[in-house]
C-alpha cells in the first residue's frame, strides 16, 4: 500500500507540473501489476498475488448507460475478469452504478476529451473519486503473472503454440527453474487448455516432431485438432504437427482441380491428403514415421474421404520411384484426364530427394509422361543475407538439386509461405516435369554453398511478435551465398 500511495502522490505531481504522459504513463502502469512481493517465487501461491489499489472511479448514478457509454468506453479499465461497470456499495447509496476507469488514460474529471466531459455532464455524470480495489491472479492475464513472478530483466516466455487442448512452449535454459509455475499459470490462463508440455532440446530429425516434458495438467498428447473444417486427431509426442501451415494446406489443395491426382510424400497427419480426398481427388499419401501414417488413415475415416486416401508407409524416394512411378504410367496407359501433383513438404531435406527425377523413367515412359507433364511442389527454406531475394534462393536451390534450370516452360510460381525466423523463410517451388528434365541434362549455372551446421529453429513455436521462437538444431538449410 505504501508503494501505491507513493504512486498515486508521484501521478498528482506529475499532473501539476504538466509532465509528459509518457512518464505519467509509466508511473501509472505500475500501478496495476502484480505486488512486487511475488518476484523469485517458484511454486505457484495464487493468494500472493491479491493487491489493493487505488482506481479513478465515476458515479453513474441512474444515467442512461446507452447514452454515457459512448464518452465513457474509451477510458474504462479493462482488465480480466474485472467487471468495469459495478453496483455502487457504499451503505447510502440507492442503486446507482459508477465505472472504474483506466488510471493509465485518467486520473481527473479534466484528463477526459472536452467533449466526451460534455457529453458526460449533461447527463450528470461529474463525480468523479478514487476507490479502493482488491485484485487478485485472476486478473491478470499470463505474461504479467510470469513478468511479476520472474528475476528483473529475465526474459520471460511469451510464446507458445496451442494444438488442439495442449500448449506447447519451447522455454530457455534460464527460465527452466521456473518450468512448473510457466505450465500451472498457461492452464489457468490459456482457455481450453488441459495439458501444458515443453519442448526438450532434441528434436527427431526423421519424423520432425519433437521430444517434451509435460509442465502442467494431464499427462495427455493426444490431441484432436480443427484445420479449415476438417478434424485432425494424432498423438502430438509422436508426429509433426504446426498450426503455422494451415494458409499453405488450404493453397496447395486449392491448386488440385477435379481428376487430378495428389501424391504427397511427406503426407504427415494428412493435412493436404485429407481436404484433397474429400474434394473427391485420388490421393496416394505416404510418410515414413507409422505414427503418422496411422494418423493418416484413422484422420482419412475421421474425415470421410470416401475411400479417395491411399496411405503408405515408406521412405519418400522409394515411394516416388515405385508407387507414384507406377501409377503415373497406368494413368497415361488408361489416357485418364486431370494433371499429377506431387507435394513434398519436408523443407529442410526435400531437396535432397530432387535426384530422383534423374532416372525415374525410361525415354520411352519419359515421353509418355511428359504429355502431360507433372507438377511438383517443393517446399525448402532458404536463409537470407543482405538484400538476398528468397524467390531467387529458392530457384536456385531447386535447379543445383535438379541438375536443370527452371525454364518459363518448366517453372509456375515461387511462393514464399511464411517467415521461420529472422532471416530464415520457407519457400514453395512449384514447377512442372517437363522433358527437358525428365529426359535431357542441362547444368545449371550457379551453384550455391549448402550450410549443413546452420541454426534450425523451432518450427512450431509462435511469438507474439508473430516470428517463430526456437533453439539451435542440426539441419540443413540455404545460405543466402554464391560459390563459383
Ligand atoms: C514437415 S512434415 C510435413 C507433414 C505434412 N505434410 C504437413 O504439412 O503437416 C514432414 C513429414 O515427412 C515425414 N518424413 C521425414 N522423412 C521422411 C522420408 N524419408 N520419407 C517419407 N516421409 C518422411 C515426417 O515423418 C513428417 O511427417
Amino acid at each position: 500500500m505504501a508503494v501505491v500511495g507513493y504512486l498515486v502522490a508521484a501521478l498528482a505531481t506529475c499532473n501539476r507540473r504538466g509532465l509528459s504522459r509518457h512518464i505519467c504513463n509509466t508511473v501509472m502502469a505500475s500501478l496495476l501489476v502484480p505486488p512486487t512481493s511475488v518476484r523469485g517465487m517458484t511454486k505457484l501461491d495464487r493468494s500472493k498475488f491479491t493487491t489493493i489499489v487505488e482506481l479513478p472511479v465515476i458515479r453513474l448514478g441512474k444515467a442512461n448507460l446507452a447514452r454515457v457509454m459512448p464518452a465513457l468506453k474509451k477510458y474504462m479499465l479493462k482488465m480480466q475478469k474485472f467487471k468495469p461497470i459495478q453496483k455502487y456499495d457504499d451503505a447510502d447509496d440507492d442503486g446507482g452504478k459508477i465505472a472504474y476507469l483506466d488510471p493509465v488514460k485518467v486520473q481527473n474529471f479534466e484528463d477526459i476529451d472536452e467533449s466526451d466531459q460534455k457529453l458526460l455532464s449533461d447527463n450528470d455524470v461529474t463525480d468523479f473519486f478514487k476507490k479502493r480495489v482488491s485484485l487478485n491472479y485472476d486478473n491478470w492475464p499470463y505474461d504479467q503473472v510470469l513478468k511479476a513472478v520472474f528475476p528483473e530483466g529475465a526474459e520471460v516466455p511469451n510464446s507458445y503454440s496451442k494444438i488442439g487442448h495442449l500448449v506447447h512452449l519451447n522455454l530457455r535454459d534460464s527460465q527452466l527453474p521456473q518450468k512448473h509455475l510457466i505450465g500451472q499459470v498457461l492452464l489457468d490462463k490459456i482457455s481450453n487448455t488441459k495439458t501444458v508440455v515443453n519442448k526438450l532440446n532434441t528434436i527427431d530429425t526423421t519424423y520432425r516432431h519433437f521430444a517434451m516434458e509435460v509442465l502442467a495438467g494431464d499427462k495427455d498428447t493426444m490431441v484432436t485438432v480443427s484445420e479449415h473444417g476438417f478434424q485432425y486427431k494424432f498423438d502430438f509426442a509422436t508426429v509433426y504437427w504446426n498450426p503455422r501451415l494451415a494458409t499453405e494446406h488450404q493453397a496447395l489443395v486449392s491448386f488440385i482441380k477435379p481428376h487430378d491426382v495428389l501424391y504427397d510424400v511427406f503426407a504427415g497427419v494428412g493435412p493436404f491428403a485429407i481436404p484433397a480426398g474429400c474434394k473427391g481427388n485420388r490421393v496416394m499419401a505416404n510418410d515414413l514415421n507409422p505414427e503418422s501414417y496411422r494418423w493418416l488413415i484413422e484422420n482419412a475415416k475421421l474425415n470421410k474421404t470416401r475411400g479417395n486416401v491411399t496411405a503408405f508407409n515408406k521412405d519418400g524416394r522409394e515411394f516416388l520411384k515405385v508407387e507414384v512411378k507406377n501409377d503415373i504410367l497406368k494413368r497415361r496407359d488408361i489416357g485418364t484426364e486431370g494433371s499429377e501433383h506431387i507435394a513434398m513438404n519436408l523443407p529442410g531435406m526435400a531437396v535432397e530427394f530432387l535426384d530422383v527425377f534423374a532416372d525415374w523413367f525410361n525415354r520411352e515412359e519419359a515421353e509418355k509422361v511428359c504429355r502431360k507433364p507433372p507438377i511438383v511442389h517443393l517446399y525448402c527454406f532458404v536463409k537470407l543475407g543482405k538484400d538476398a531475394d528468397p524467390h531467387a534462393l529458392a530457384k536456385l536451390l531447386v535447379e543445383e538439386k535438379l541438375g536443370h534450370t527452371l525454364t518459363p516452360e518448366s517453372l509456375l510460381t515461387i511462393h514464399h509461405v511464411r517467415n521461420v525466423s529472422p532471416n530464415k523463410e520457407m519457400m514453395r517451388v512449384s514447377f512442372m516435369l517437363i522433358s527437358d528434365i525428365l529426359i535431357g541434362y542441362k547444368p545449371v549455372a550457379k551453384k550455391l554453398k549448402i550450410d549443413n551446421t546452420d541454426l534450425f529453429l523451432d518450427e512450431n513455436v509462435i511469438g507474439k511478435d508473430g516470428k517463430e521462437q526456437g533453439t539451435p538444431q542440426d539441419q540443413k538449410c540455404v545460405q543466402g551465398s554464391r560459390s563459383s
